[in-house]
C-alpha cells in the first residue's frame, strides 16, 4: 500500500514538473480530483450554471426507451461503462432496462478501486438483481480482458463529456483504438456537449458562487499537501475562455505578482511572472456535424443523435460497421 501511494506521488510529482518546466507551463487535469476536488465536482454540477449533467439526465430520462431499443440485441449484451464514477446518470438507464426485463449485464470500468467499491455496494441495494461485473483496470485493458472472457456484444457508454478532455487528435486515436476492441455491430453511447450560444458555455466555467475557481486552486493546495509545494492561493486568479471557432474552453490559473514556488519533493523552485498563465483543462464542444465526421473517421456508423430539449447536449449512438 505504502509502495503504491508513493509511485502514484512520484507520477504526481514528475507529472507536475514537466508541467512547470515546459515555456507555456500546464498541470494536468486528472489531479483535480482528489477527495476535496471529488466533492467540489460534485458541487459544480449541481451549480445552477452548469447544465452538461442536468442535460444529459434529461436525455436519459426522455429518451430511454429509445435508447433500449436502438441498443438491444437478440440475446444477451453487457452493457460497459468506462469512467463509471457514481453511477448517478446511469441509474436511470439501468432501472429502466430492468423493468422492461432487457438482457444485459452491466459492466463498470474505472481506474479507482474505491469507486468500483462504492458503486457496486449501492448498485446491490438498489437493483438486487442486476449482475454486475466491475472491472478495476485502465480502459483498453478492461476491455481487452473483457473480449477473452466472453464474446457477448458490447454497448460501451462514455458520458459526460469525458471527451471533451481530449484534442481533436487524441479523440481520434481514442475511439480508433476503441473500434480495434469491438466487434462488428457492438455499439457506443457518448455524451457530448454541444456548441451554444459562447456566454452560456463560458458561464458554466465560470461560475457566480466561485465553485469553479475553488475546484482549480484545489490543484495548488494538493501540490502544497501532497508535494511540499508552498502557493499561496492569494496570488493566483482563474480565468476561463472560450474560442467559438475550434469550441474550446481552457481553464488557466494566472499569477498575480511576480513569484517564486518551492516544491520539497522535487527539491526546485519554479518562477512565475506577474500575469503569467498556467493552462489547467481544455474542455472542448463540438458540433453535431464534427460529431458525425469523427465517428467516420473512426470507422462508426451514427444511429442517432439523442438531445435534450433545449440542444445543448447530445448522447450520440454509434454502431461499428
Ligand atoms: N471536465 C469537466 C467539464 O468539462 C469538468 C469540469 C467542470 C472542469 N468545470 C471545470 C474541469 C473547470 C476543469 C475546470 O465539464
Amino acid at each position: 500500500m505504502t509502495k503504491d501511494i508513493s509511485t502514484a506521488q512520484l507520477q504526481f510529482a514528475k507529472d507536475v514538473e514537466n508541467g512547470l518546466s515546459a515555456s507555456q507551463k500546464y498541470l494536468s487535469s486528472k489531479y483535480f480530483y482528489d477527495a476535496v476536488g471529488d466533492k467540489l465536482f460534485q458541487q459544480i454540477m449541481e451549480l445552477p450554471e452548469y447544465y452538461l449533467t442536468r442535460c444529459e439526465f434529461e436525455i436519459f430520462e426522455q429518451h430511454k426507451d429509445d435508447i433500449l431499443q436502438k441498443i438491444k440485441t437478440e440475446g444477451k449484451f453487457n452493457l460497459v461503462e468506462l469512467g463509471a464514477g457514481d453511477g448517478y446518470k446511469t441509474k436511470i438507464l439501468l432501472e429502466h432496462f430492468i423493468n422492461k426485463q432487457a438482457h444485459f449485464e452491466y459492466v463498470p470500468v474505472d481506474i479507482s478501486h474505491q469507486v468500483l467499491k462504492e458503486l457496486e455496494a449501492g448498485l446491490k441495494a438498489e437493483f438486487p438483481n442486476l449482475k454486475v461485473k466491475a472491472l478495476n483496470h485502465e480502459y483498453f485493458k478492461a476491455l481487452k480482458e473483457l473480449n477473452k472472457m466472453d464474446a457477448t456484444p458490447k454497448v460501451i457508454l462514455f458520458l459526460g463529456s469525458n471527451i471533451g478532455n481530449f484534442t481533436p487528435a487524441t479523440a481520434q486515436s481514442f475511439f480508433k483504438e476503441l473500434c480495434e476492441v469491438m466487434n462488428k455491430g457492438d455499439k457506443l453511447l457518448i455524451g457530448i456537449d454541444l456548441k451554444k450560444n459562447p456566454k452560456t458555455i463560458l458561464k458554466a466555467y465560470n461560475d457566480e458562487a466561485g465553485i469553479t475557481r475553488a475546484f482549480n486552486l484545489n490543484l495548488l493546495e494538493r501540490m502544497n499537501r501532497e508535494l511540499g509545494a508552498n502557493f499561496d492561493l492569494n496570488n493566483w486568479d482563474h480565468f476561463p475562455t472560450y474560442d467559438p471557432f475550434s469550441g474550446e474552453c481552457r481553464s488557466y490559473l494566472m499569477s498575480t505578482i511576480d513569484q517564486d514556488v518551492h516544491f520539497e519533493i522535487l527539491n526546485k523552485t519554479f518562477h512565475f511572472k506577474n500575469s503569467e498563465p498556467i493552462h489547467m483543462e481544455i474542455s472542448r464542444k463540438y458540433s453535431l456535424d464534427e460529431v458525425e465526421t469523427l465517428a467516420k473517421n473512426c470507422n462508426f456508423t451514427v444511429r442517432k443523435h439523442f438531445m435534450d430539449s433545449r440542444g445543448y447536449f447530445v448522447d450520440s449512438l454509434w454502431e461499428k460497421s
